[in-house]
């Protein structure tokens, strides 16, 4: 029998500011749920760019990750339905920025969502709405957030964007993967390199993409997310782009994105 109830928990990181993780967290979210999947995404940006993405304004975020990370809340507690059926938001609030302040003398500190998660997949398994896909989106930075983040997965995912400096950084954040291996999280495993905001029509992107396909081999995923201004119109509608036009190159991208990462899912559970 199949792993039945146990959530998958992938962490989209990159220290990177602007490469596509918030968009990569509500939108493979959004077509992972799409497919049958029932997905939360737990914000860990101060920016709360995924929770207002996903239309969840800050008169609703009373209970956010801060309160999970300080130990206020569960995360069943915090985690909202969104306009998408299946997908779940753990909103995040600017009180994230004085975390770190807040349990820096904590042994525990690191661990603080990985217990939260632990917890929440211990009452999963008798929801009858059973998360299968946990995603959470981090800051631009290799901070306490982002540790905690990497400390509670079992896999990440690095948005890189396809531009010249793309792999600039990279070295830096495998390095970071590493640490956390060694030091917090032993099972943690790259899950794939996605290429974002690709442009067909400047020769240097195509350049690129196959420059970090020879760095980094089949660790990066075939679905390249192509730069598509529907993309980036939907956040202003609080709508994933799925919603807000699916038949989009960016919507149908992140469509075979979700169906690659369930596939590497399988084989990764074959392996
Ligand atoms: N495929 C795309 N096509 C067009 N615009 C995109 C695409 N992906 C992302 N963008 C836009 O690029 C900007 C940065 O994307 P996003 O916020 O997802 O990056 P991020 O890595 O989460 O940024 P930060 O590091 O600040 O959290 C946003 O304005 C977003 O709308
Ligand atoms: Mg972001």
């Amino acid at each position: 029998m199949e792993n039945l109830g146990r959530m998958r928990i992938l962490v989209l990181a990159n220290q990177k500011g602007g490469v596509g993780k918030t968009t990569t967290a509500i939108n493979l979210g959004t077509a992972l749920a799409a497919i049958g999947e029932t997905v939360l995404i737990v914000d860990l940006d101060p920016q709360g760019n995924a929770s207002t993405g996903l239309g969840i304004d800050p008169s609703r975020r009373k209970l956010s990750t801060y309160d999970v990370l300080t130990g206020g809340a569960t995360l069943a507690a915090v985690a909202q339905s969104t306009v998408v059926p299946r997908l779940y938001m753990a909103p995040s609030t600017m009180d994230l920025l004085g975390l770190e302040l807040a349990i820096a003398d904590q042994k525990d500190r690191s661990f603080r969502l990985r217990n939260a998660l632990t917890r929440f997949s211990a009452d999963n398994l008798s929801s009858p709405d059973k998360v299968t896909y946990v995603l959470i989106d981090c800051p631009p930075s290799l901070n306490l957030l982002t540790i905690n983040g990497l400390a509670a997965s079992d896999s990440v995912l690095v948005p890189l964007q396809c531009e010249f400096f793309a792999l600039e950084g990279l070295s830096q954040l495998l390095s970071t993967v590493e640490h956390v291996k060694r030091s917090l999280n032993p099972g943690l495993t790259i899950h794939g390199v996605v290429l974002t905001m690709f442009d067909g029509r400047n020769n240097l992107a195509s350049q690129v993409v196959a420059d970090v396909r020879s760095f980094l081999g089949d660790k990066v995923y075939e679905t390249v997310i192509p730069r598509n201004v529907r993309v980036s119109e939907a956040p202003s509608y609080g709508k994933p782009v799925l919603l807000y036009d699916l038949k989009c190159n960016g919507s149908q991208a992140y469509l075979k994105l979700a169906s690659e990462v369930i596939q590497r899912e399988r084989d990764l559970r074959a392996a």
